[in-house]
């Protein structure tokens, strides 16, 4: 029997992706985001309108898209309450949101050079897509879609058919984000900040 109920989330699973992105002086930020699709060679992200990413965006025009495997589920969390927006605008401070301005080290991951965009590439993803926006959508009053083409891609060779330019689906075991929650070959992994925050009520946040 199904009920009908109006959901407060809509979040069914989406693989995590870090945001990398430099603003007008040319610090660095890194983002956790999940709203993001792919067609061909372009990609849709959802971001919020009060992020230090949507603005980097905007003004730069440049990303690198890092997928981020199950085992940087810790590293990601790390960055879930953190922006570098300074002052923290007040809806994210209620939620538990702190400044930060060095995303990379508050995570402990590596930044790697890109070679075609400003923003560094994440070390330790196994796929890093150098991206420039071609096209930005006002999204539900709060967020922007901001459409983006791969300029390079950069992948571990040990996740390729070998001989190919194809990914080896068994070979890849993305960090997914399921209502908040970060799971990984099928299971949950680890308690999420983002649900805490968001005072989601099930029951991994009793385990916390
Ligand atoms: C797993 C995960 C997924 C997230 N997905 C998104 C998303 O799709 N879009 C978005 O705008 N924010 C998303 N967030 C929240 C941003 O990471 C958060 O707003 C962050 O403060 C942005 O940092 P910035 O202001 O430095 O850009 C996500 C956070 C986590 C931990």
């Amino acid at each position: 029997m199904h009920v009908n109920t109006p959901l407060k989330v809509h979040y069914y699973g989406t693989p995590v992706v870090l945001v990398s992105t430099r603003d007008v002086e040319g610090r660095a930020n890194l983002s956790p985001m999940s709203s993001a699709w792919w067609l061909g060679g372009s990609a849709m992200l959802g971001i919020g309108n009060k992020s230090q990413t949507a603005k980097n965006l905007r003004e730069q025009g440049e990303c690198v898209l890092n997928l981020a495997p199950s085992d940087l589920a810790e590293s990601v969390d790390r960055l879930a309450d953190l922006t570098a927006v300074d002052p923290v605008p007040p809806t994210k401070a209620a939620k538990g949101y702190r400044h930060e301005a060095d995303k990379f080290g508050a995570a402990g991951l590596t930044e790697q050079a890109a070679e075609l965009v400003a923003p560094p590439r994440v070390l330790e993803c196994p796929v890093q897509l150098e991206c420039r926006v071609v096209d930005s959508h006002p999204f539900n009053a709060t967020c922007t879609a901001f459409e983006v083409e791969v300029l390079r891609s950069h992948v571990d060779e040990r996740m390729l058919v070998p001989g190919t330019a194809y990914v080896d689906p068994d070979a890849w075991d993305p960090l997914i984000m399921k209502f908040c929650e970060y799971y990984g070959e099928g299971r949950h992994l680890r308690p999420s900040r983002l649900a805490a925050n968001w005072r989601m009520p099930h029951q991994h946040l009793a385990a916390q």
